[in-house]
C-alpha cells in the first residue's frame, strides 16, 4: 500500500470508557452524582438484552477505530446477556478490548432511581429495593455472573479480555470488592473502577466506611490494588493515597475531558509520575463528550497549563510542565505499558502486533497545498497539529495486528 505523503502512527489506547453511554454524551448542567441518577443509570438499566443493543454496541466499536483508538478499556452495563452481546461485537470489530460488566451491591440503578434527589447517594437504609434479593444473594448472583463472563471471554485470540468492574466506591461493599480481587487474581484479569473523581463521591465512601483512612485506603483494605487494577480519574487523593498506589503498582487513567465536563477538579500528574505510577489517557465516555484520545490529549494539555497557572497542585521539585511528546506517549507506548500490553502494542517496532494508523497531515495543516510547508513539516510539528487541531478528522485507515479495520471515504 502506497502511503506516499501520510503519517504513519501507532494506534491510539483508550484506558477508560463506558459503552452504554456513548448516546448521553454532552449532557450537561450537573456534576457527578447527579449526572448519573439523571442521565446515566435510566439509559443503562434499559440497556438490557433489547433488539437495539447490539447495534449500538457495534457502533461504539465503529467510532472508535474512526478516531484512531485501537486499544481500549470499557465498562458496559449490571447486565450479562447484553456485556456478552459486547463481547460478540468486540470479537467481530477485530480490536483490542478489555472489557467487564459493572458490579453494584449498593445504590445501584433502581436503589438510586427510587431515592429522592437529595439522598440519591447519601444517607438513608441500604437495604434492596422490597421484593428483590437480599444483599447475599444479590452479591452471590453478581459475583457468579461476573465469573462466567470472564470465562467465556478473557484471553479470547489473545485480543479481548476480561477486566473485574466495580462501579465505585458508592456502589460497593467491601465483600463486593474483596470477591472481585480474589476472582481477578484467579483468572488473571483485569479491575477496573473509579478513584477519587469527584468530592461529593469521596464523602459518602469515607461516611460509608468509617474505618478506612481514605477513599485508596477502602481499595486497599478490599485487595482490588495490584499491577492489573485500572484506576479512573484519581483526582482527589493526597501524597498518602499516591504511595499507596505506587506500593501496590495500581495504574492511572487519566481523564480530563470528563473531568472538565463534570467539574470533576484536574488530576495531579506530577505528583502520581514523580512517584512512577504509570498513567495512560481515558475518553470517559459518556461524561467525556468524545470518543476521541486526540482530544483527551488536548484537554490534558490544557489542564496542566491551567494548573499550573493557577498553583493547583503541591510543589514537586522536579515539576515539568506537560509536553505534546508526554501526551503522545501517555496515548501510545505509556497506555501500553499502565494496561500490560507493551509487548505487543503501543509502538512502530519489530516483534509487535501491527496496531496503527495512517493520517494526512493536510487534514489539520492550517494552509492549503504548496502553502502548508509554511507551518513547519518536522515531527513534533505535526503531532502538535494533530493533538490541537482535531486529529481525529486527519485518520485516514486504522489498523490492528496487521488487518486494516476502517478506511474513511475518501474527502473531495
Ligand atoms: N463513577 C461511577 N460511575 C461512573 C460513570 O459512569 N462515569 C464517571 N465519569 N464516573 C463514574
Ligand atoms: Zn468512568
Amino acid at each position: 500500500m502506497d502511503y506516499r505523503g501520510r503519517l504513519i502512527l501507532p494506534g491510539l489506547i483508550d484506558g477508560h470508557c463506558h459503552l452504554p453511554q456513548y448516546a448521553a454524551t454532552a449532557k450537561d448542567g450537573l456534576e457527578l452524582l447527579g449526572w448519573l441518577k439523571t442521565n446515566i443509570f435510566p439509559l443503562e438499566r434499559s440497556f438490557h438484552s433489547a433488539p437495539w443493543v447490539r447495534p449500538y454496541a457495534r457502533h461504539f466499536f465503529q467510532e472508535l477505530l474512526r478516531n484512531g483508538t485501537t486499544t481500549a478499556a470499557i465498562y458496559t452495563s449490571i447486565w450479562k446477556d447484553s456485556t456478552d452481546i459486547c463481547f460478540e461485537e468486540a470479537l467481530k470489530s477485530g480490536m483490542r478490548v478489555i472489557m467487564g460488566q459493572v458490579m453494584m451491591d449498593r445504590l445501584s440503578y433502581d436503589d438510586v432511581l427510587r431515592r429522592p434527589a437529595s439522598q440519591s447517594f447519601g444517607d438513608g437504609d441500604r437495604d434492596s429495593v422490597p421484593g428483590r434479593l437480599s444483599p447475599w444473594d444479590r452479591l452471590k448472583k453478581i459475583i457468579q455472573e461476573s465469573e462466567g463472563l470472564c470465562h467465556k471471554w478473557h484471553g479470547k485470540e489473545n485480543r479481548l479480555f476480561y477486566a473485574f468492574s466495580p462501579r465505585f466506591g458508592p456502589s460497593c461493599s467491601p465483600a463486593l470488592l474483596r470477591q472481585a480481587g480474589r476472582l481477578a487474581k484467579k483468572y488473571s484479569a483485569y479491575i477496573q473502577t473509579h478513584l477519587a473523581e469527584n468530592r461529593q463521591e469521596v464523602g459518602v465512601v469515607l461516611k460509608a466506611n468509617p474505618q478506612c483512612r481514605s477513599y485508596t485506603d477502602f481499595y486497599h483494605q478490599s485487595g482490588i490494588l495490584g499491577p492489573k487494577t485500572l484506576l479512573g480519574h484519581c483526582i482527589w487523593l493526597d501524597g498518602r493515597e499516591m504511595d499507596i498506589l505506587n506500593k501496590t503498582a495500581g495504574k492511572v487513567i487519566h481523564c480530563p475531558t470528563s473531568n472538565f465536563f463534570l467539574s470533576s477538579g484536574i488530576m495531579d500528574w506530577n505528583g502520581l509520575a514523580g512517584r512512577n505510577i504509570p498513567i495512560a489517557l481515558g475518553s470517559d465516555v459518556g461524561a467525556g463528550p468524545e470518543l476521541s484520545i486526540w482530544a483527551v490529549m488536548k484537554q490534558a494539555l490544557y489542564a496542566d497549563k491551567i494548573a499550573g497557572a493557577y498553583h493547583l497542585h503541591e510543589k514537586v521539585d522536579n515539576k515539568r510542565p506537560l509536553t505534546v511528546q508526554g501526551v503522545f506517549y501517555w496515548a501510545t507506548l505509556g497506555g501500553a505499558k499502565a494496561l500490560g500490553m507493551d509487548n505487543v502494542t503501543g509502538s512502530l517496532e519489530p516483534g509487535k502486533q501491527a496496531d496503527f494508523i495512517v493520517a494526512d497531515p493536510l487534514a489539520v495543516n492550517p494552509m492549503p497545498g504548496r502553502l502548508s510547508r509554511l507551518a513547519g513539516r518536522s515531527a513534533q510539528s505535526h503531532l502538535a497539529r494533530l493533538i490541537y487541531r482535531g486529529g481525529e478528522n486527519a485518520v485516514c485507515s486504522v489498523f490492528v495486528k496487521g488487518r486494516k479495520l476502517f478506511e474513511a471515504a475518501p474527502k473531495n
